[in-house]
Formats: structure tokens, C-alpha cells, sequence
């Protein structure tokens, strides 16, 4: 198929590319700017204003300001209407919204339409909670004497720091809650793919949400991320992104105590049984690992496989990885896209070396592709490689690419203690027709969250995150609004 170009620069050159403070966009104060790339050709498709620490210095002084004014008074209908006009706004923009994250990431185009419910979802369901968030009334040790109750109030200004591998949804993802706890916010995208944020920054001043409630910062991590985990003056930050840097970001909090939320990588594993349906195990285990191009931190990395079916299910799945169609994801048949930059191929090719070095062999896969269109864009097959075993860096480390390791089992004991022999705990799954293999196996991984008979689904409804190095706290589910509020309780002498 060819893509028309133009129309996609011209969807580019429409788009907000400077900083978001009080509501105006503006240049970074030193001048700066860096390029954002698309990872199908490996063009530069705009330059961004590259914020830095005075530049968040702005912007957090800008949400601090907003955070006692007019939005301070927003009643609870208010900022719920904000949330719902911008789930409408979403709704209207969603086909642009998905060109801007294929063109700035590399993400088919079939994998964004399939997000639109999740997408659409995320920010009607905070605009539900809005108006649930109360605190209570306490039987206390003083009947008739004393009363207490609870306030729930804002946390105040939130420091947001997003990972380029989903932007629109995590981006929304960060920003919904902000809203409907009346916190403020000052967002910091990933420097790969910055557009999205930015126009949903847009999208929320046409939703209503006053101007300096939500700041957007783009520019590179140890400059303005740094800048915004170490800030005084932030409240709370809450983060996406590799362990690496969460560990920086705890180190950077301790100077207020900040209040930290991290969402971190994992190496999930996805435990296939003898007796699970197979065709179903093939597509769903293998659209687990792949898709995305494996850029997904729950992404079921590890494919644990019972042994009596080890040879034929890593045939097939291999056989499943060569039919995947991979290339620019602006065409709807793609169904594998380019990892996100030079870096990243890199990083996802030197732990094929590494992995065949330890002993593992890849069925499939293996290489770049550079054919035809593909030959400058950061294009990697699909590639499984057997013969692991969970002592491997390949199993012990995140590649974020589209890399299956498999590893075989004897006995559901077997499996668990494979499953757990990780410092992570993102994710896992377990595929089989037994209804007590799955319950027990539901309970005996340690992980935020377990699929069974399906892989990586999320839902707005449903808590997500991590157990162990995975990171701690929870986003979606009604547990996430409590990350962005503080309980008051009022003790009052009667009479
Ligand atoms: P990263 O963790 O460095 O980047 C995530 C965000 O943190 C970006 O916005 C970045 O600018 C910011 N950041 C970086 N250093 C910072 C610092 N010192 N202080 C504050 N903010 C900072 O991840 P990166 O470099 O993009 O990817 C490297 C690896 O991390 C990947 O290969 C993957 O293994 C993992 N990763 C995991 C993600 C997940 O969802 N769990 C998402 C992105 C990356
Ligand atoms: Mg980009």
C-alpha cells in the first residue's frame, strides 16, 4: 500500500510543538529545541521546544498558582464535566491522535484503533469517580464529646514523567486522575515521542480545565526530568519508565518526601500447560511478547511451556512470529512496527548476542530487517529463542523488544518457581483448560496481574501494577484515586 505523506506532515505541522505553561504555549527559555523521529523511516518529523530545569521552574510555579485559584473551587460536577467534554474531544480527534503516536513511535495503526474503548474509557471512568471521592464519619472513643471525621483533599502539584512506548494512553492515563481530584499537574513526556502530549494538553484547556492546571514540560530526562523529580515544590510524582530510572526518582524525592508512584518494567512470565488450548496459546502468548514490537511493560517475555508440548508449541509459535506482517504502521496491515529508535535496535539485537552466547538458540527471527521500505527505519523480527534457561540474562533482563524466551517445566510447583525467580512482578499468564491449574497458578504468581487464558488486556476498572521491582502503587481501579489524596481527619470537641 503507499501512504500519502503529505497528509500526515500536514497532520505534524498542526500540532502544539512548545511548551504548555498557564495555558499558552511558549518557546524554552534557553531557545532550544530538539527533533522528535519517525521510527518507520528514521525522518525527523518536528523539533520540540526542549524544556529544561528553569523551564520547569515555571511550570511548577504555574500549577502551584493554579492549584489555590479559581480550580480550587471547581465543584466535583465541574471537573467531572471537564473530563467528560475531553473524553468527547478524544473521541472527535481519535483518528488524529493515532497518526500522531504511529508517526512519533512507530505503533500500527490497527494496535491505536483497538485502544480507542481503553483510550476513551480511561477518561470517562475518572470523570465517574469524581464524584464518589468523600471521606467519613468515626465512632470515636468520646461518644456525645467528640466528633471526627475525614477530609479527602487534593495531594497538590503532581510532577507526571511518561514513557514514549504507549503515549496516548499512559499520557491519559496520567492526566485523568489529576483532574478529578483537583490536583494539578506538570507533565514531563518521554523525549521519543512528545506530540500526543502536547495536544492533549490542548484538548483539556478546550475541555474547560482552567490554564495552569495542567503544565507540559517536554524535554530529556536528567535535564528536565530531573529537574521536576527533584522539585521542591512538587508534591508527588508519578512515574513510568524503566527501574533504572525509578530508582533515580526515589533518590530524587527525598528532599520533600515527595509521595512516588512507579510504574516499572518487568519480565513477565506467560505459562503455557499441556493441556491448554493450543491455537488460542499460539496467537494470544505470541501477541503477548510481540506486540508493540515487545515495547509493553507487562509484554509476557518469558513463555514458561509444559514439556510434553515444549517442541511442537515453540514450532508453532515460531511459525506464528514469521507470518506477523512487520512494517510501518501507517499501513492498516501492519501488525509489527519498528522499535522506537537507533538505541533501542541496538539494545534489542546485542541481547540476541548475548542470549545465543549463554546457549539459547533463536527458531525464528533474530535479525533487523532491512528490505525495501524498512531500510531506514529500527525494524527487528519477531524472534523466539528456545533453549533458555531462567538463569540467562535473557530471562533475567528487560529487552523491550520482540524477543520470546522459552524456557520448559515439569510440574505447576515447576513452573511457579520459575515463574518467581525474577526481581520483577509486573505481569504473568497461565494458559490451560483446568479450572484448579488456573486458580492455583492465579495465586502462586507473584505479580499486579494475572491473565488466564488471555494476555495483557488492561481495563480502566481494573487495578494495574507492580509486586517487587516492578514498581509500587496502582493506576486504574478506584485504589488509583488514593495515590492523588490526602485523608485530613478533624477532631472536634462538642459542647
Ligand atoms: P527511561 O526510564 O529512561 O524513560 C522514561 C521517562 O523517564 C522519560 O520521560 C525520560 O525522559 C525520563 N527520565 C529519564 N531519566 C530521568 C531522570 N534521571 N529523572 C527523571 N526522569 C527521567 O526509559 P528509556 O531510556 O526510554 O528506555 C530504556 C529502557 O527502559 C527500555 O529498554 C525498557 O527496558 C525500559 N522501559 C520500560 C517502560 C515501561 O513501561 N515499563 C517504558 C520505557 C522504558
Ligand atoms: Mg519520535
Amino acid at each position: 500500500m503507499t501512504i500519502n505523506m503529505n497528509v500526515h506532515a500536514e497532520i505534524v505541522r498542526g500540532l502544539p510543538k512548545q511548551i504548555l505553561i498557564d495555558g499558552k504555549f511558549v518557546p524554552a527559555l534557553s531557545g532550544r529545541t530538539f527533533q522528535t523521529f519517525n521510527p518507520a523511516t528514521g525522518e525527523a518529523i518536528a523539533d520540540i521546544a526542549e524544556g529544561d530545569a528553569a523551564d520547569i521552574d515555571l511550570a511548577v510555579a504555574a500549577a502551584r498558582r493554579a492549584f489555590t485559584g479559581p480550580w480550587s473551587r471547581f465543584t466535583p460536577f465541574q471537573r467531572q464535566q471537564c473530563l467528560l467534554r475531553f473524553a468527547d474531544l478524544i473521541e472527535t480527534h481519535f483518528d488524529e491522535l493515532c497518526v500522531i503516536d504511529v508517526l512519533d513511535m512507530g505503533v500500527p495503526i490497527s494496535m491505536m484503533r483497538a485502544r480507542k474503548q481503553r483510550a476513551l474509557g480511561l477518561a470517562r471512568f475518572y470523570a465517574g469517580l469524581v464524584t464518589t471521592i468523600h471521606g467519613g464519619t468515626l465512632p470515636n472513643s468520646f461518644p456525645g464529646e467528640v466528633f471526627s471525621y475525614t477530609l479527602k483533599e487534593p495531594v497538590g502539584v503532581v510532577g507526571a514523567i511518561t514513557p514514549w512506548n504507549a503515549p496516548l494512553t499512559s499520557t491519559i492515563w496520567k492526566m485523568a486522575p489529576v483532574i478529578a481530584t483537583g490536583c494539578t499537574m506538570v507533565l514531563k513526556p518521554a523525549e521519543d515521542a512528545p506530540l500526543t502530549a502536547l495536544r492533549l494538553g490542548e484538548l483539556l484547556l478546550e475541555a474547560g480545565v482552567p490554564e495552569g492546571v495542567v503544565n507540559i514540560v517536554p524535554g530529556f530526562g536528567h535535564t528536565a526530568g530531573a529537574a521536576l523529580a527533584s522539585h521542591m515544590d512538587v508534591d508527588k510524582v508519578a512515574f513510568t519508565g524503566s527501574d533504572f530510572t525509578g530508582r533515580k526518582i526515589i533518590e530524587a524525592s527525598k528532599g520533600n518526601i515527595k509521595r512516588v508512584t512507579l510504574e516499572l518494567g518487568g519480565k513477565s512470565p506467560d505459562v503455557i500447560f499441556a493441556d491448554c488450548d493450543m491455537d488460542a496459546a499460539v496467537a494470544g502468548a505470541g501477541m503477548g511478547v510481540f506486540a508493540n514490537s515487545g515495547q509493553i511493560c507487562c509484554a509476557g517475555t518469558r513463555l514458561l511451556v509444559q514439556r510434553p508440548i515444549y517442541d511442537e508449541f515453540i514450532e508453532r509459535v515460531s511459525a506464528y512470529a514469521k507470518s506477523l506482517k512487520v512494517g510501518n504502521g501507517l499501513d492498516p496491515e501492519t501488525q509489527i512496527g519498528p522499535v522506537v529508535n537507533a538505541k533501542q535496535l541496538d539494545r534489542v539485537a546485542g541481547y540476541i548476542d548475548v542470549g545465543l552466547g549463554e546457549g539459547a538458540q533463536a527458531t525464528v527471527g533474530g535479525k533487523r530487517l532491512t528490505e525495501g521500505a524498512l531500510k531506514n527505519g529500527y525494524f527487528f523480527e519477531p524472534t523466539v529463542l528456545s533453549c533458555v534457561t531462567n538463569d540467562m540474562r535473557v530471562a533475567q533482563e528487560e529487552i523491550f523488544g520482540p524477543v520470546a524466551a522459552a524456557i520448559p517445566f515439569d510440574t505447576l510447583e515447576e513452573a511457579a518457581a520459575i515463574a518467581n525467580d525474577t526481581v520483577f512482578g509486573l505481569g504473568g499468564g497461565v494458559w490451560t483448560t483446568n479450572v484448579s491449574t488456573a486458580h492455583r497458578m492465579a495465586k502462586a504468581i507473584r505479580a499486579g496481574t494475572v491473565w488466564v487464558n488471555t494476555y495483557g488486556g488492561l481495563d480502566p476498572v481494573v487495578p494495574f501494577g507492580g509486586y517487587k521491582t516492578s514498581g509500587y502503587g496502582r493506576e486504574s481501579g478506584v485504589e488509583h484515586i488514593e495515590a492523588y489524596l490526602e485523608t485530613k481527619s478533624v477532631i472536634m470537641k462538642l459542647g
